[in-house]
């Protein structure tokens, strides 16, 4: 079983997103045996909280479930817990691996985008203080790189 780690900030936007989408996919490819996922932010703002209402909106529409409740990352569990750690964005990705001064896991770490194929974009943007364009931009991207992680657990199942 290969466990996988979405990273954002807030944990109420991107990663629930990455991991709606993962999860369907996951579950589309007969691949629950070999892979699952969860997500967590670097921020502790949202603890606790449901996603984004408009992230629920926007995904739900396009038939993704949002079943988790935003925690923080913990480097003390999760670390150790995940295979890969896939941060949404450059920023997010930067306060993870200073989580890891050692460097011990520095291999788990990765953007999200180095597992798209059909947007060359390496950031999945921030939707939080933008509109609805946004929100279906976060969920092509998604969609797209979500597909490469299924292709890794392919590989490897
Ligand atoms: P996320 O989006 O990192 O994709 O969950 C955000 C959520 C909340 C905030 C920023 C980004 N915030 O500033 O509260």
């Amino acid at each position: 079983m290969k466990r996988v780690l979405f990273v954002c900030l807030g944990n109420i936007c991107r990663s629930p997103t990455g991991e709606a989408v993962l999860n369907k996919m996951i579950l589309d490819h007969g691949l629950a045996q070999h892979l699952s996922c969860e997500s967590a932010g670097t921020a502790d703002y949202h603890i606790g909280e449901e996603p984004d209402t408009r992230t629920q909106a926007h995904g739900k529409k396009r038939g993704y479930k949002f079943e988790t409740l935003a925690q923080q990352f913990n480097p003390q569990i999760h670390f150790e817990h995940f295979d890969l750690i896939l941060c949404l964005d450059q920023s997010n990705y930067l306060n993870i691996q200073k989580l890891d001064p050692a460097g011990k896991h520095s291999h788990k770490i990765k953007l999200l985008m180095e597992f798209a194929s059909q947007h060359p974009a390496r950031e999945v943007p921030d939707p939080y203080y933008s509109g609805p364009e946004v929100f279906e931009r976060v969920l092509d991207y998604c969609e797209d790189a979500c597909g490469g992680v299924i292709s890794w657990a392919k590989k490897l199942s």
